[in-house]
């Protein structure tokens, strides 16, 4: 606890001294008892609508290319974080990315991870190490620290897709490279098969024992494809749900079970007509999209209402309870839950009283 006391000449001459000397009495640092995590860092919400519109303006006025920029990115900013953090999380980035017929993207690769889930459009792919990944609507893709990577399209309409990186936690921690694939920029040509993770990893359950278990830290299958995803939901609807998270499944790395990417998982959520999921609260930084439907959430007693393809976050011990409005809804979600476990720091708790739902006393209202 902080001792508050006016200082006297003498101890007034000592905390002068001993900042110059780069030195800190703990006793006047108010926040290292904290109790909990604190709740400055607000859920936000992004619409699709504003989104969609600012990336159709972002084709008019950006050019991709030698005459523009490198990719055609909006990044999305909460604006309740430290103005040094340009995330949407303390952890964690989402990004929506505009591909127009005929553009490339050259290929680069840093230690920054990412996953990429696709929004709209068909005829577009990236190549991550040499393997062309087919990109279709509703799929997620990775491209885990240091893959080289690069787009293109070659479809007849706009492409347009959500990157999610851990940006924020690895330059927040100075832990950043950057390479360029080559001077001048090129995109990496194809070396594999297109798809060709997907061919030998994709049923999840079995996997050709004598190639592709790896060294690396990252799931060799670097596509996951929305039909079968959707499929195996609607397979559970016969159990009941889990009450905190409706029918959630979350995507694995086949070999080890283990998450998609050391600092970034990823699950999918069905949400049944009605189903309203009781509020929880834990350690992740969580950035969902909304795959179909419509729906709300209450985030710390305030009201989200979303519809198909709005993006929201969640940050650290932010009570949480998502409802499907009018139909159902799926929700694709992507944590920084693997740091917090490989760090031993993971905890959640579930909100005990009134039946587990929390009083809403606002809603939000995004700016126009
Ligand atoms: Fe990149």
């Amino acid at each position: 606890m902080a001792v508050a006391v006016e200082p006297d000449a003498r101890l007034k001459a000592f905390y002068e001294r001993v900042e110059r000397q780069s030195l800190r009495p703990l006793w006047l640092n108010t926040s290292v008892n904290a109790s909990e995590p604190t709740g400055e860092v607000l859920p936000w919400l992004w619409p699709w609508k504003q989104m969609r519109a600012n990336m159709y303006e972002a084709c008019e006025v950006m050019p991709v290319g030698r005459d523009g920029a490198d990719r055609r990115v909006l990044t999305m900013r909460n604006p309740t974080l430290p103005a040094s953090n340009h995330g949407s999380s303390r952890t964690l980035l989402a990004a929506m990315q505009l591909v127009k017929p005929g553009e490339q993207a050259p290929s680069h690769r840093h230690t920054m991870a990412a996953l990429r889930y696709i929004i709209e459009g068909q005829g577009g792919y990236t190549i991550v190490n040499g393997q062309p990944l087919t990109m279709e609507p509703g799929d997620f893709v990775l491209t885990p620290s240091w893959c080289w990577h690069g787009h293109a399209h070659e479809g007849p309409e706009n492409m347009v897709w959500m990157d999610v990186l851990d940006v924020p936690l690895v330059r927040g921690l100075n832990w950043q490279f950057y390479e360029e694939y080559s001077e001048p920029k090129t995109l990496q040509p194809a070396d594999k098969p297109r798809d060709d993770s997907l061919r030998r990893f994709g049923t999840g359950s079995l996997l050709p024992h004598w190639m592709g278990r790896q060294d690396a830290p990252y799931s060799p299958l670097f596509a996951y494809k929305f039909p079968a995803t959707k499929e195996a939901l609607y397979r559970l609807t016969d159990y009941s749900a889990s009450p905190t998270e409706g029918y959630a499944l979350t995507f694995s790395n086949p070999f080890t079970g283990g998450p998609v990417m050391p600092t970034i998982s990823a699950s999918m959520h069905l949400l049944t007509a009605g189903l309203h999921t009781q509020a929880k609260r834990n350690m992740t930084n969580t950035l969902y999209h909304v795959a179909q439907g419509r729906g709300h959430s209450v985030l710390n007693g305030q009201r989200f209402d979303w519809e198909q393809d709005d993006t929201f976050v969640v940050p650290t011990w932010c009570w949480q309870e998502h409802a499907a409005d009018g139909g159902d809804a799926i929700l694709f979600a992507a944590s920084d839950a693997p740091v917090l476990q490989a760090l031993a720091l993971y905890r959640e708790e579930t909100y005990a009283t009134d039946g587990g739902h929390q009083p809403a006393t606002s809603t939000f209202t995004p700016a126009s």
